[in-house]
């Protein structure tokens, strides 16, 4: 039997991926390491939490001594590293836990990984998911490839583009086994709504202002978080040691745009008269830095690996609005406490 580390499960992505190794490997010890930050929740993966093939570890990844213990007590085979700061705001706001957690953390697991594989890495990887924000922003055309140079412009994607560089650096220098993918922005049920998507549906069904910033002209490639578990199964079995590779939803879309859809199916779920949700709209000042366009090429992973993703975008947004109604107490219980000061202070008078 293989244990694997999946680190950051708690959260949006990571429960994902936490639940499809579980229900798809019972040959496989999956050990969730996550702190439990305001973005993890126990509460993402109620379904599987009582499997025998499932262990949760509570843990921060930034505490170095308590990282190496666990690695040699547990003896992984496999990482797959999803842990992180992921917010782009709170980076501007208090960037100093980017560093910590998706810098410091980072080279923590690495080391880890480095002492106990002890040089001896035959069936071992240590797989690295980081974003396409690295890339940093595309003008009108073009996409990133594998080979575009990084540029990241925020403290998250400077704090992930420096993750990347460890991790190719401990390939490189102690040929401990890596990959990393860089994925575009995803989309589905169980994300914080602090994201744009569940964010604006949370806002829809509360009739409060729906905050674009700038002119919402700005535009994100949107992949199905689902797809995206997927791609990550096959990258981690089938991916080639050393490699990168880029995972995205071929669909992109000006913010505006995908909050205008948003709008219209909102109002048909909730059984609002059309134009109800879009009368919400509310220009607001720009994120600083703010990034015009991401726009992923996944030929690589779709060529070499024979990946692509299963849902068009109308299928997806639409399972993804109808997760956010049925789960309401989910969301409603997430967007409390903590929560509504964040809310408070990112989006203050002055911003609107
Ligand atoms: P998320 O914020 O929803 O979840 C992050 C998880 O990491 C949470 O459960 C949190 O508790 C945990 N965590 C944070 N700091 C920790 C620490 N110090 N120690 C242990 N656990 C800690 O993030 P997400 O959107 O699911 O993103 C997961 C990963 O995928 C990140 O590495 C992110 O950079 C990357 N990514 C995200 C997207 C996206 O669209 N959301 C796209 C591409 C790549
Ligand atoms: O591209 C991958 C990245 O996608 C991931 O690495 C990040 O972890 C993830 O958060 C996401 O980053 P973005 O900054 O693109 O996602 P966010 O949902 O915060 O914003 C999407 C777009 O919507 C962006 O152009 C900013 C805009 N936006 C966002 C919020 C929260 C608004 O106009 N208003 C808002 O209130």
């Amino acid at each position: 039997m293989k244990t694997i580390l999946i680190t950051g499960g708690a959260g949006f992505i990571g429960s994902h991926v936490v639940r499809l190794f579980v229900s798809k490997y019972p040959d496989y010890k999956i050990v969730n390491l996550d702190k439990l930050t305001y973005a993890g929740n126990l509460a993402n993966l109620k379904d599987i939490e009582k499997a025998k093939n499932y262990e949760f570890v509570k843990g921060d990844i930034v505490d170095a001594d308590f990282i190496q213990k666990l690695f040699v007590e547990k003896q992984f085979d496999g990482v797959i590293h999803l842990a992180a700061e992921s917010h782009v705001d709170r980076s501007i706001s208090n960037p100093m836990e980017f560093i910590f957690t998706n810098i410091v953390g980072t080279v923590n697991l690495l080391n880890a990984a480095r002492h106990i594989w002890s040089d001896n890495f035959e069936d071992k990887r240590f797989y690295h998911i980081s974003t396409d924000e690295v890339y940093g922003s595309l003008g009108e055309t073009g996409l990133f490839t594998e080979t575009t140079a990084y540029d990241p412009h925020s403290p998250y994607s400077a704090s992930k583009a420096s993750s990347d560089h460890l991790v190719r650096a401990y390939l490189d220098t102690f040929k401990l086994p890596t990959i990393i993918s860089n994925c575009s922005n995803n989309y589905g049920g169980f994300q914080f709504p602090e994201k744009l998507v569940p964010l604006f549906i949370h806002n829809i069904q509360n009739n409060k202002p729906l905050p674009v910033y700038g002119k919402g002209e700005n535009i994100r490639d949107w992949l199905y978080v689902e797809d995206h578990a997927n791609a990550i199964d096959l990258i981690f079995h089938k991916g080639v040691i050393g490699e990168t590779y880029n995972i995205g939803g071929n669909n992109e879309w000006t913010n505006i745009d995908l909050i205008k859809v948003l709008c219209k199916k909102m109002d048909k779920k909730l059984g609002r008269e059309t134009g109800t949700s879009e009368k919400l709209i509310t220009y607001v000042k720009d994120r600083a830095g703010h990034d015009l366009r991401y726009a992923i090429d996944s030929s690589k992973l779709q060529k070499e690996l024979g990946w692509e993703p299963s849902l068009q975008f109308e299928e997806g947004i639409e399972k993804t609005i109808d997760w956010y109604v049925a789960n309401q107490d989910w969301l409603d219980n997430v967007a409390s406490g903590d929560y509504l000061k964040y809310y408070d202070n990112q989006y203050s008078e002055d911003r609107f």
